[in-house]
């Protein structure tokens, strides 16, 4: 089932999402809403989506790196769900990225993070995991793990950059974006 996609404005991408509840958590609803994340995701042509831009405010996150591999061929079996992901290190070494966000449209700036971290998390079967990760692939689950904590690429992108893109950023807050896939905005 492909879900609409809320847009920066929306309240649900500000706020901090919570910890699933994996005790009481039926698990074949969980690998349902999964596929649902990734449907709606590749529908959308992104490569990542936290449940938070689905209006849910639980800590799940896919990310899907398999159609970018013309420009990061090491990302040719990267397809990931993260539930309640944790950071367990990341490198002082930092490396600069253009993101962009099904939730902002057409804003795309370059944001520097860690280059490297090192990730915990339950897979769709609520298997534990921890891995490191590098490049491009770090970047995307980065990007993504953000949105559970309320922030967004454009709230760390350099004070000049963001000058340029306020107008585009309060056109797609009075909901003016378009875009290919279903978008919602609620405050
Ligand atoms: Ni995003």
């Amino acid at each position: 089932m492909i879900l609409p996609i809320y847009v920066y404005g929306s309240e649900v991408l500000r706020e901090t999402a919570a910890d699933v509840d994996v005790a009481g958590l039926d698990k074949e609803q969980l690998r349902k809403y999964i596929d649902d994340m990734f449907e709606t995701m590749y529908h959308a042509d992104g490569v990542g989506l936290a449940a938070p831009q689905v209006g849910d405010g639980r800590r799940i996150l896919v990310v899907d790196g398999r159609d970018v591999t013309d420009v990061y061929p090491e990302l040719k079996d990267f397809k990931r769900a993260m539930v309640n992901p944790v950071v367990v290190e990341e490198s002082e070494e930092t490396a600069e990225y253009s993101e962009g966000c099904l939730s902002v449209p057409d804003i795309h700036c370059n944001v520097v993070r860690p280059k490297k971290m090192t990730v915990r998390y339950l897979d769709a079967d609520l298997k534990e995991v921890e891995e490191t990760l590098d490049g491009f692939a770090c970047r995307m689950v980065q990007h993504e793990m953000d949105h559970l904590d309320g922030h967004l690429f454009v709230d760390r992108v350099a004070p000049i950059r963001r000058k340029m893109i306020a107008a585009k950023l309060h056109n797609i807050a009075k909901g003016k974006a378009r875009t290919a896939y279903k978008t919602k905005l609620e405050r």
